[in-house]
């Protein structure tokens, strides 16, 4: 049976099989991306629909061009332009999409769990969770898992060295569904967990989280980090009522230069983006060779590609051959 659901809601419903193999398809579309001609027939004729009712750039802007190199048609769809506006439910909105033939909708929503209620409304369509409320956002955990397993090794051997490392998820968990993903991701993959923030900022329970631990003290869980993934005070969903003050909480839990310099030379830094620097990451920071931010994006069209051919191609495209 093939490890890939029709829908990616959560980055659980993948198993350790299933984000192998996104991983491994998604090496052959990062050789796309070197090309001259970064494009491949592999899903002419299909057409993928972006619905982003939250601003995004990085995310909706990353899954058009893996859809666009993959060759299928693209709508995106404007939210705020849309009958929505006129009152029309998202329920109508879907199936109007669906009956005009859409193959796959990437949805991104306010409200934790609307993609999985759309997954239940549509009849052939499949739906790709592009980050909902502080739930789930599958295609971050895949490209930062991706990034991690290129900087220690890269292929199988890169997916299986993931096991070994220690991971520090530093900032606002409590809102975060980078963070859920995530740890559920390196978890999967055997991956020793350990997050990293004030108390208000993390969610009120962490029972069943598979975490190694919880620490408050960023300067002593970096000495014994590989991985470092900081995450954004989501202000949109009210972290400036769980800190004193942004200068506190930079003192406090912000990837200083200072605190960077602490750092084992072979532990990397990530970032999901938007990144608010000087907050949670110095500039200079950002700028380090061990901080792969930049490699998140570009992995991050690789992975989407890799997302889409396997939801979308399954059994209309012969085995890998896509190139
Ligand atoms: C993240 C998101 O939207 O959840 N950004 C992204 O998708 N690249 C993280 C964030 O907004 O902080």
């Amino acid at each position: 049976m093939s490890p890939i659901p029709r829908h990616l809601l959560d980055v659980g419903d993948l198993g350790p099989d299933g984000v192998a193999e996104v991983l491994r398809v998604a090496d052959s579309f990062v050789e796309v991306g070197h090309r001259a001609n970064p494009k491949v027939p592999a899903l002419r004729g299909r057409s993928v629909a972006t619905l982003f009712f939250e601003d995004s750039t990085r995310t909706r802007v990353s899954f058009e061009t893996a859809a666009k190199r993959l060759s299928a048609d693209v709508l995106s769809f404007a939210t705020g332009s849309s009958s929505l506006n006129k009152g029309e439910s998202l329920r109508d909105t879907v199936e109007t999409i669906e009956a005009m033939g859409i193959d796959a909708i990437v949805i991104r929503h306010p409200s934790s769990g609307a993609p999985a209620q759309v997954a239940r409304w549509v009849q052939s369509c499949a739906v790709v969770n592009a980050g909902d409320g502080w739930h789930q956002h599958p295609t971050q955990a895949l490209l930062d898992l991706y990034t991690v397993r290129q900087a220690f090794g890269g292929g199988d051997e890169g997916t299986e060295r993931i096991s070994g490392l220690r991971v520090v998820i530093v900032g606002d968990v409590r809102h975060s569904r980078v963070a859920r993903s995530q740890v559920a991701a390196y978890a999967g993959l055997g991956a020793s967990v350990t997050l990293v923030a004030p108390p208000t900022l993390l969610p009120p329970s962490l029972e069943g989280w598979p975490i190694a631990g919880v620490s408050h003290d960023l300067d002593r869980a970096l000495r014994s980090a590989d991985v470092v993934s900081l995450l954004r005070l989501q202000a949109e969903r009210g972290s400036g009522q769980c800190v004193p003050s942004l200068r506190e909480y930079t003192a406090c839990f912000g990837l200083t230069a200072r605190r960077a310099a602490t750092m084992e030379p072979g532990t990397i830094i990530l970032h999901p983006g938007p990144m608010v620097r000087g907050v949670e990451i110095a500039s200079e920071v950002a700028e380090l060779p061990s901080a792969r931010i930049t490699d998140q994006v570009t992995n991050g069209v690789a992975v989407r590609m890799a997302v889409l051919f396997l939801v979308l191609g399954q059994g209309t495209t012969e085995g890998s051959d896509h190139g």
